[in-house]
């Protein structure tokens, strides 16, 4: 497979190359509010099927399909429950992803066979005017080969697919910087396959009880490491440490040391206090912001996960934030970054 990839831009001529080429079955990438998304007719078989095959990702992990607006909802699905209504009123347009019954226009493939469908209304600009111009809801997974970092920037989305997709729009830095939050609404209590933008506090708010699916269980890395999903997943080996901030630090000294004293590089992927903390073992350090501000966490730790991992250190070591608000996503993506190699002190 191999094409000429455009980069546009999103400006008048550039949504209307992009929808031609949607229209007419291709693959373009395009910015979301959470991360770029690899966008196909979600309507057409044939176009799914070459996300799949762009990406290299299996046939049997399904995918998220957008809408740029509520009246699109039927098109994809056959019924929206009351709890439905009241996630959308509330987080769309939004980083939520809702798992509903699958309307009979779309097929099997996009939902990799299940009875049900994932659906999300962005609230990027450039992502819902794409949308709009394909006159198509879009299927879009993250636009990543499988298994790799997500995509927060049109170069990244091009160091894993040039020349594989047909184009991508280039809308800068994608200010979420982590995946939507996955919530499945077919289960008997709400379900949360994915924390992601929206946290489970907002939705524990809303809908009273959620609970909690096997992706989305802290500590999962612990319980079942050999089960972990490998995705977000650097080239370099990376160790996730869980704890109080003294003990923490401790830990990162304690294995940074026998590397940097062997000469060996070693990335570190901490909040600026822990860099500040820390800057005397003279690691490679990728400061992702202050502990505090999760929002400006999330938006940095893709591509700083992609700097470090550029640099070719012989270990990453990455500081825990918590399981408040954001930092239940940033516990999943960083656990599954270091395929279940998560440290509690
Ligand atoms: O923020 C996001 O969600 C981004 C942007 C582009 O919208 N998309 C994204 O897509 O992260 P992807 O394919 O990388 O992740 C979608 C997740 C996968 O874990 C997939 O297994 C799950 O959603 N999923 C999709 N359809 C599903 C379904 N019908 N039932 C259960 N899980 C589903
Ligand atoms: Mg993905």
């Amino acid at each position: 497979m191999s094409t000429n990839t455009q980069l546009l831009l999103p400006d008048e001529a550039g949504l209307a190359a992009a929808a031609a080429l949607l229209c007419a079955g291709g693959l373009v990438a395009f910015p979301t509010e959470t991360v770029y998304g690899l966008g196909a007719d979600a309507l057409s078989a044939a176009a799914v099927a070459r996300i799949f095959a762009a990406k290299g990702r299996p046939s049997s992990d399904p995918l998220i399909v957008h809408v740029a607006e509520l009246a699109d909802l039927p098109r994809v699905t056959s019924t929206l429950s009351a709890a439905a209504q009241q996630l959308a009123a509330a987080f769309w347009p939004g980083p939520l992803t809702l798992i509903l019954p699958r309307g009979p226009a779309v097929p099997l493939a996009v939902s990799a066979g299940r009875a049900t469908v994932a659906v999300r209304l962005p609230a990027h600009p450039v992502a819902r005017a794409l949308i709009a111009a394909a006159g198509t809801p879009l299927a879009a997974p993250s636009a990543n080969r499988f298994g790799h970092t997500s995509p927060t920037t049109a170069a990244h989305v091009l160091a894993d697919l040039d020349g594989r997709i047909d184009a991508v729009l280039d809308g800068g830095p994608t200010p979420i910087g982590v995946e939507s939050t996955v919530l499945d609404l077919t289960t008997a209590v709400p379900t949360l396959l994915r924390p992601g933008g929206i946290s489970l506090e907002q939705l524990r708010a809303l809908l009273g009880s959620v609970a909690l699916g096997g992706r989305a269980e802290p500590g999962v890395g612990m319980a079942s490491p050999g089960l972990l999903d490998r995705h977000y997943a650097p080239a370099s080996e990376l160790w996730l440490v869980v704890g109080p901030v003294a003990a923490a630090h401790a830990w990162l000294r304690a294995q940074a040391m026998p590397y940097l004293a062997a000469g060996q590089r070693v990335g570190l992927l901490v909040p600026d206090e822990d860099a500040a903390t820390l800057a005397d073992l003279g690691a490679d350090v990728e400061r992702l912001g202050p502990a505090v501000d999760l929002a400006t966490v999330a938006s940095r730790l893709y591509a700083a996960l992609r700097a470090l991992d550029a640099r070719r250190p012989a270990v990453i070591l990455a500081r825990d934030f918590g399981q408040a608000g954001l930092g239940l996503a940033l516990r999943d993506r960083l656990t599954r970054a270091a395929s279940g190699r998560v440290v509690y002190v």
